[in-house]
């Protein structure tokens, strides 16, 4: 297997309702991540790009939160079209998307 050459960690976390550090799930996960799984199955970037589900990585209530290595870049509050932008612009064109960047302070 070819080291790919970008790693997103889409979190997966779905935590019940009233839980106090809410949850990406509760923010609309679950869409995204499919989002992400698709184009990635799309585009057959399989040699560049690796895409994983994950636990919490962090602030939770901003969700939908993704994260890229190896740069550490973090995408909070993520929507289904944000997807595309971070593929065509991050994942394959190795320019981070800054309009959908965290916040400095979180992140
Ligand atoms: S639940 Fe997604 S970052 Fe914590």
């Amino acid at each position: 297997m070819a080291r790919p050459q970008k790693h997103v960690f889409v979190c997966a976390t779905q935590r019940p309702p009233g839980h106090p550090r809410g949850s990406c799930g509760q923010k609309g996960c679950a869409e995204i991540v499919d989002e992400f799984l698709f184009q990635f199955q799309q585009r057959q970037c399989f040699d560049k790009v690796m895409v994983t589900p994950c636990g919490c990585i962090g602030p939770c209530g901003q969700g939908p939160n993704v994260l890229v290595y190896p740069e550490g870049v973090f995408y909070s509050a993520v929507s289904k079209e944000d997807v595309t932008a971070i593929f065509d612009e991050h994942l394959l064109g190795d320019q981070p998307v800054e309009r959908l960047r965290a916040p400095a302070d979180m992140w």
